[in-house]
């Protein structure tokens, strides 16, 4: 979508200086996430705002065993993918948890990957919507649009041809999906800093925030 049409859209929603925000970064391996997780959190604590960071997957017991099946040379096989899915599926029940019990204070809070990374990475869609049906949808969904090879120039350790070959599938359905989903998509090609200035005028309209600094 459009900048200027996602304003418009926001305006009209009055979601103006909401209390509570649930914000997703999406993108494949090495777009960037983490990156431009921690300079959000940044401006936004320094704007006086209350943020939490969650991670995907995260420090609980299916976390960490996510964490280290993904080491694993044969992760992006098709049954170690579909094992993926139902673990990563557990693990976010376990975050959904969490973030319900913010929902009552006046933050925000940005998760790195969300249940979309599931439906993007494993498959079938519809099996991994059916197992993450009580999972809460974020209310903004960013996706870092990157160059495949670029994406993985920046990562290390695995091989780079099937991980090549695995991340453009990825990528492919990541951005039928931002159609699909109404995802803010942000060319994450360039300068960290430009991508940061990009993500801030996107967020901007949703906490009625006016800085002058993202012109
Ligand atoms: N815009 C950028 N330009 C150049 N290098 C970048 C940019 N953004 C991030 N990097 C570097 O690329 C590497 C991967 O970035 P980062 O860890 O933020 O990606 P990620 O999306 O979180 O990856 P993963 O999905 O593997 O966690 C890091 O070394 C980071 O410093
Ligand atoms: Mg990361």
């Amino acid at each position: 979508m459009l900048l200027e049409m996602h304003i418009l859209k926001v305006y009209n929603r009055g979601k103006l200086n909401r209390k509570f925000m649930y914000i997703c970064m999406e993108g494949i391996d090495g777009a960037g996430k983490s990156t431009q997780i921690q300079l959000l959190q940044k401006w936004l604590q320094g704007l006086g705002y209350s943020v939490e960071k969650v991670v995907e997957p995260s420090s609980s017991a299916v976390g960490v065993l996510i964490r280290k099946m993904l080491k694993d040379p044969r992760s992006t096989s098709s049954d170690y993918q579909k094992v993926l899915g139902l673990l990563f599926a557990a693990d976010r029940m376990l975050l959904m948890e969490k973030i319900g019990q913010e929902e009552t204070e006046d933050k925000i809070i940005i998760s790195d990957r969300c249940f979309y990374s599931s439906i993007a990475y494993q498959s079938p869609s519809s099996w991994i919507k059916e197992i993450n049906r009580f999972v809460r949808k974020p209310d903004l969904v960013l996706l870092l649009d990157i160059d495949v090879d670029r994406a993985v120039s920046r990562c290390q350790g695995q091989d780079q041809f099937e991980k090549k070959s695995f991340l453009k599938k990825v990528q492919k359905k990541y951005l039928s999906l931002a159609d699909e989903e109404d995802f803010m998509v942000i060319n994450a090609n360039s300068g960290v800093n430009l991508v940061h200035k990009h993500i801030k005028k996107v967020i901007a309209p949703h906490l009625g925030i006016c800085d002058t600094s993202i012109r």
